[in-house]
């Protein structure tokens, strides 16, 4: 679990409404330099996965460094036209005729996921003009997802993803531009390594029929522990073996550990354990924390059992498995009391829902200089307009 908070942040603590994802702009940049980095000495693209992380006030920030976005439909596909520019890559498992044709006049890159599909749709997305660039995504056999079991493991038993092994012949090869394989989710440096050489040594045949590979998402690039210098030196073999072009698609990699979620005490309740209710909640800002499941880090505490009070923080919904995880403190939370979560970007604000009408947090920008700026702010309509 964290210790202490960074500096700007305890400046601007009690300026902060909450609950909110406040972004660490100072940390989002660092974040960025690493994928400008990859781009420039292995020589690849690298999309923002907008499934992961998608806000717009930061997305100038973003476009310097990257390439474009990847996009899971038509209204994210339209997020990163409109927003971010660039780029734009769509996948989904499966297409209509009307969506595909809206992402036609949107999306540059089209990623199939069957042999049927590829079929049926190719002749619409040459006719959409020869800059449109065509993807089969495979399913590589390679299982390495380190969170979440099947849940997060494309490469599962009986998983929708990607055209298996034995049916790559029936593919038309000489329309498709790129071989996609996305299986990582949280990996580090050895999980890309070992997907590269897993390609190389068993999808050779195929991988010499395409312009480009797409290696997906799932690259844990800002992570402690994880070797930037080796992706490299994977990614330029590769290319060297195989004189193709790269993509990487990272969400969460490119944006871990660079925001928190803030968040007030509001009562403290005692049954058997302290029960520490506060403005957040698991079901409504984090549903990953019930998902995964995990236990999100939080500044200045530590495991129950640690530090002198155990208790557990719970959410301010109906749901009695509202529950945001188990910690310890050195003193007993009050009402008015911060808590700070940690590495709340990905796969939080994309993801929150207004269950019980709840208020959605406010989403803000910690600057270098220790300001805050709130960005957008959340109220009835928003539960309201979805009725
Ligand atoms: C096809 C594809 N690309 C990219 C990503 C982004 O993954 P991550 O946020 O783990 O980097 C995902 C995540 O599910 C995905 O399914």
């Amino acid at each position: 679990m964290n210790t202490a908070l960074p500096p700007h942040l305890i400046a601007a603590l009690s300026t902060i409404p909450t609950p909110a994802y406040v972004v660490d702009m100072a940390a989002l940049k660092r974040n960025m330099a690493t994928a400008e980095h990859i781009r420039t000495h292995a020589g690849c693209r690298i999309l923002l996965a907008t499934k992961a992380f998608a806000l717009p006030a930061v997305f100038p920030l973003m476009r310097t460094s990257l390439d474009g976005t990847t996009a899971s439909g038509i209204h994210e596909a339209r997020l990163g036209r409109e927003d971010f520019g660039k780029e734009v890559h769509v996948f989904s498992p499966a297409y209509t005729e009307d969506t595909l044709a809206e992402l036609l006049l949107i999306c540059d890159h089209i990623y199939f996921n069957s042999v049927d599909q590829v079929r049926r749709f190719l002749p619409a997305v040459r006719a959409a003009g020869q800059d449109r660039k065509v993807g089969i995504r495979i399913n590589p056999g390679y299982s390495r997802a380190t969170l979440g079991g099947n849940l997060y493991d494309p490469c599962s038993p009986r998983s929708r993803f990607g055209v298996l092994r034995e049916d790559l012949e029936k593919l038309p090869w000489d329309d498709i531009d790129i071989l996609h394989a996305h299986t990582l989710c949280e990996s580090l440096h050895d999980g890309a390594i070992g997907l590269i050489e897993h390609l190389s040594r068993e999808f050779g045949p195929f991988i010499r029929r395409v312009k480009a590979v797409n290696f997906g998402g799932g690259h844990f690039i800002n992570k402690r522990g994880y070797d930037v210098e080796a992706l490299i030196r994977a990614i330029r073999g590769f290319r060297d073996a195989f004189g193709v072009e790269i993509i990487l698609e990272p969400g969460s990699g490119l944006v871990v550990d660079a925001g928190y979620l803030v968040a007030t005490v509001l009562d403290v309740v005692h049954n058997e354990t302290d029960v520490v209710i506060v403005d957040a909640s698991a079901a409504c800002h984090m549903p990953d924390v019930l998902e995964v499941p995990y236990t999100p880090p939080l500044f200045g505490a530590a495991e129950p059992g640690t530090l002198p009070c155990s208790c557990i923080l719970a959410g301010n919904t109906c749901m009695t498995g509202d529950i945001i995880g188990d910690y310890s403190f050195a003193q007993p939370p009050k009402p008015g009391d911060r808590l700070v979560f940690g590495d709340m970007l990905q796969y939080s604000f994309v993801k929150n829902n207004t269950f019980n009408g709840t208020k959605l947090p406010d989403i803000g920008l910690l600057h270098e200089d220790g300001g805050y700026e709130v960005v957008k702010r959340f109220g009835y309509e928003e539960f309201r307009s979805r009725l």
